[in-house]
């Protein structure tokens, strides 16, 4: 049995309740992990609520797609990480606000990372290089990013810069300095975004959105059409002919993988973390849920 918080129904942060639960011992390529801190993150607030039914989440659910700990054992095949070892984990099969979790995919936590930066990586890492490869972002490209100051924007804006492209970042005005330091040239998501974008860039290649909430047509406009727009929420994206990106298991080592080491290499700077007890996961909903502008890690 594990302490963690699980939902006892659909609905505000007061479904979300400690728990015991059961993990079992790690199958065949998993590993047991005990945490250290886990993320939480928007689409898990759309899971709790009920307004995302999606990734199985029910009733007596642990929620949480990431965290960062230390191996308590392997299952059969695993032969990268030994119990001792230092990880970040990803967890698509969630289950994250937990003492201990079973993982299939993790990356070595380097030293140099800090456990707050290790555990608030793995989601918005692995879905920003996924998005990056999805539209090719390479050099001499312009890319627009909208939710360019969050958590998945702020490691795109980063890694697209390093690819050699030029980032339009769309954001609230007190953002502008935070996304100038990335490299990226601000506008205002609030202002005209075709027109200001235009008179910034003159043209875009390739969009992400990685905000929770977009104007896909805005960014099709720009982009001269959908092929080179993807985005990670927004619900309309099929109807307009826009990919609407989750996590492939194929892809998930390799994200992760790139964004560890760019961290390690002190090439990666992430939002602001507020860390607090996991026994408060409810509490980090109710001030995110009031417009709270953090990314909340909770300790086990
Ligand atoms: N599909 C996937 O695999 C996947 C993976 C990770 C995340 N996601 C989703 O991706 C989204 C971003 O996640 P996150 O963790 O980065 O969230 P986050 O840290 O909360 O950041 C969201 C950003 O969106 C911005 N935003 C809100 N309205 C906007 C608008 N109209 N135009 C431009 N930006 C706007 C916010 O800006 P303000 O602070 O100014 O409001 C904020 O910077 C969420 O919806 C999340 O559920 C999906």
């Amino acid at each position: 049995m594990t302490h963690a918080i699980s939902l006892t129904d659909f609905g505000g942060p007061e479904v979300l309740r400690p728990a015991d639960v059961v993990v079992p011992g790690p199958g065949r390529g998993q590993i047991r992990v005990a945490l250290r801190l886990a993320g939480v993150g928007p689409t898990d607030l759309a899971l709790r609520s009920g307004r995302l039914k999606a990734f199985g989440a029910a009733k007596g659910t642990v929620l949480g797609f990431e965290g960062a700990g230390t191996v308590e054992s392997v299952g059969s095949g695993v032969d990268d990480v030994a119990p001792g070892d230092d990880v970040a984990v990803f967890l698509p099969g969630l289950g994250g606000y937990a003492e201990l979790v079973i993982a299939e995919f993790w990356v070595r936590k380097p030293a140099t990372v800090s456990w707050e930066d290790a555990a608030a990586l793995p989601a918005s890492g692995e879905a920003a290089v996924r998005v990056l490869d999805l539209v090719s972002v390479g050099d001499g490209d312009t890319l627009l990013v909208l939710g360019a100051a969050g958590s998945v924007g702020t490691v795109v804006t980063q890694l697209a810069v390093a690819r050699g492209a030029t980032v339009i970042a769309a954001v609230r005005p007190a953002d502008f300095a935070a996304v100038q330091s990335l490299g990226a040239v601000p506008v205002s998501y609030s202002a005209d975004l075709v027109a200001d974008v235009r008179s910034r860039a003159g043209r875009v290649d390739a969009v992400v959105d990685a905000a929770t909430r977009s104007d896909l047509q805005a960014a099709i406009d720009l982009a001269g059409g959908p092929e080179r727009v993807v985005t990670l929420s927004n619900a309309n994206a099929a109807a307009l002919g826009v990919r609407l990106s989750g996590p492939e298991p194929g892809g998930v080592v390799h994200a992760l993988s790139e964004a560890m080491s760019r961290l390690a290499d002190r090439g990666l700077v992430l939002r602001s973390h507020t860390v607090i007890p996991l026994s408060a996961a409810a509490e980090a909903h109710t001030r995110l849920e009031a417009g709270e502008r953090s990314k909340f890690l909770l300790a086990p």
